[in-house]
C-alpha cells in the first residue's frame, strides 16, 4: 500500500538532503531519512530516531530491509560521494556509492510496492564544457570521474522507469549554497577565511563563473516536482539561471561585512582544467512547476554571515 505523504530521503543528513528534510515536513510530509554519516550530521537530519536509519547504500539487503519496512510512497535519493577532488582522489569508491548504491536503492523502491515516484540528484557537471545556458536537450559529456558516475546514475533511473513503469524524475542540480555546507566548495572556503578575520583571501581560478543556487530554492524545487505529478520519466535542470564569477562572489562578501577585501591566486588552488561557464537553462522546471528562485546571492551571503557569527557566540 502506498502512502503519497511519506517520504524517504537517502543522504538527508547531508547538506542539501537536510534541508529538504525540514522543508518537506515544514510542508507536512512524514520524512524519513537514509544516510550512513559519513559526510552528513545526524543533528541536520532533523528527525526523530525511529525516521532515521545509519544505513550504507552499497549495503543491498539492509536497503531493502529498510525500504520495506519504511514503505515510503515517495523515495529523493540523494546520497553520494560528490566533492570532485575526493571522486578523482577514491573513482572505485566513488563509483561503488553512486553507481551500485543507486542500482540497490532502485531495487529497493521496486522491491517494496509502495514507492510511485522517485526522484534522483544528478549534477551540472554531466555537461560538456560550453558557454551558454545549458538545457536538458544538451548533448551529455562529463569530464572527470564524479560527473561519469552521475550520468551511469541518470541511464540507470531511465532503464528503472522503462523496467517497473514507475515515475523517475532526476533533477542535475548546480551549485548549491546555505547553511551547513558539508564539503569545501568556493563558497564555504571564502565563508571560513572571512569568519577567522583573513581580508586578503587565497583563492584558486577567479575568473570561472557558476550558477549558484540557495538550498531552500532547491527544496522549494523538488517540493513543486513531487506536487504536480510528473508523468513518466523527466530530467530537470535545478539552478538559479545567473552566473557569478568567483570574484563576484568576494565581492558579495565585502558588500555583506561592510569592510574591503583583496584576493591573493593561490597556484596551489589552480585547476589544471576549468570550465569557466556552468549556467542553467530553468525554463522547463519554472514551466512544470511554476517555481520561481527567492534567494539571491547576497540575502544567502548575509544570512551565511550572521549564522555563524550566531553560532559561535
Ligand atoms: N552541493 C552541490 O553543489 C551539488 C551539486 C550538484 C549535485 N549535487 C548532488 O546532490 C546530492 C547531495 O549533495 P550534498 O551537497 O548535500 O552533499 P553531502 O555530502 O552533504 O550529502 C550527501 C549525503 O550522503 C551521505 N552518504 C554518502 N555516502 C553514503 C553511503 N554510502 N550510504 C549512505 N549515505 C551516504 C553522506 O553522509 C551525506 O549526508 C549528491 O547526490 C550530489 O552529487 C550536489
Amino acid at each position: 500500500m502506498s502512502n503519497g505523504t511519506r517520504v524517504l530521503i537517502t543522504g538527508g543528513a547531508g547538506f542539501i538532503g537536510s534541508a529538504l528534510s525540514r522543508h518537506l515536513q515544514e510542508e507536512g510530509y512524514e520524512v524519513h531519512v537514509l544516510d550512513d554519516l559519513s559526510f552528513g550530521l545526524r543533528a541536520l537530519a532533523g528527525v526523530p530516531d525511529e525516521r532515521f536509519h545509519q544505513v550504507d547504500i552499497r549495503d543491498r539487503e539492509t536497503v531493502k530491509r529498510t525500504m520495506d519496512s519504511v514503505k515510503p510512497g515517495r523515495v529523493l535519493h540523494l546520497a553520494a560521494v560528490h566533492f570532485i577532488p575526493y571522486c578523482n582522489a577514491h573513482p572505485v569508491e566513488a563509483s561503488e556509492i553512486n553507481v551500485l548504491g543507486t542500482i540497490n536503492v532502485l531495487d529497493a523502491c521496486e522491491a517494496c510496492g509502495s514507492v510511485e515516484q522517485v526522484f534522483v540528484a544528478s549534477t551540472a557537471a554531466v555537461y560538456p564544457i560550453a558557454d551558454g545556458a545549458m538545457d536538458e536537450t544538451q548533448a551529455t559529456g562529463p569530464m572527470d570521474i564524479y560527473g561519469i558516475t552521475k550520468l551511469a546514475t541518470e541511464k540507470l533511473v531511465s532503464e528503472f522507469h522503462l523496467r517497473t513503469g514507475i515515475t523517475s524524475i532526476v533533477g542535475r542540480f548546480f551549485n548549491a549554497f546555505g547553511p551547513n555546507e558539508t564539503n569545501p566548495h568556493l563558497i564555504p572556503e571564502i565563508q571560513k577565511q572571512v569568519l577567522a578575520g583573513v581580508r586578503e583571501l587565497k583563492l584558486g581560478n577567479l575568473d570561472p563563473k557558476r550558477d549558484f543556487i540557495h538550498t531552500e530554492d532547491m527544496s522549494r524545487a523538488m517540493s513543486a516536482l513531487l506536487r504536480v505529478q510528473v508523468k513518466g520519466h523527466e530530467v530537470f535542470n535545478i539552478g538559479r539561471g545567473i552566473e557569478y564569477s568567483v570574484r563576484e562572489i568576494v565581492d558579495a562578501f565585502a558588500r555583506q561585512l561592510g569592510e574591503p577585501l583583496t584576493i591573493t591566486v593561490d597556484p596551489a588552488r589552480v585547476r589544471k582544467v576549468e570550465r569557466m561557464h556552468l549556467l542553467a537553462d530553468v525554463g522547463k522546471l519554472k514551466q512544470v512547476t511554476g517555481w520561481e528562485p527567492r534567494w539571491g546571492i547576497d540575502e544567502g551571503v548575509a544570512t551565511l554571515l550572521k549564522e555563524r557569527i550566531l553560532d559561535r557566540a
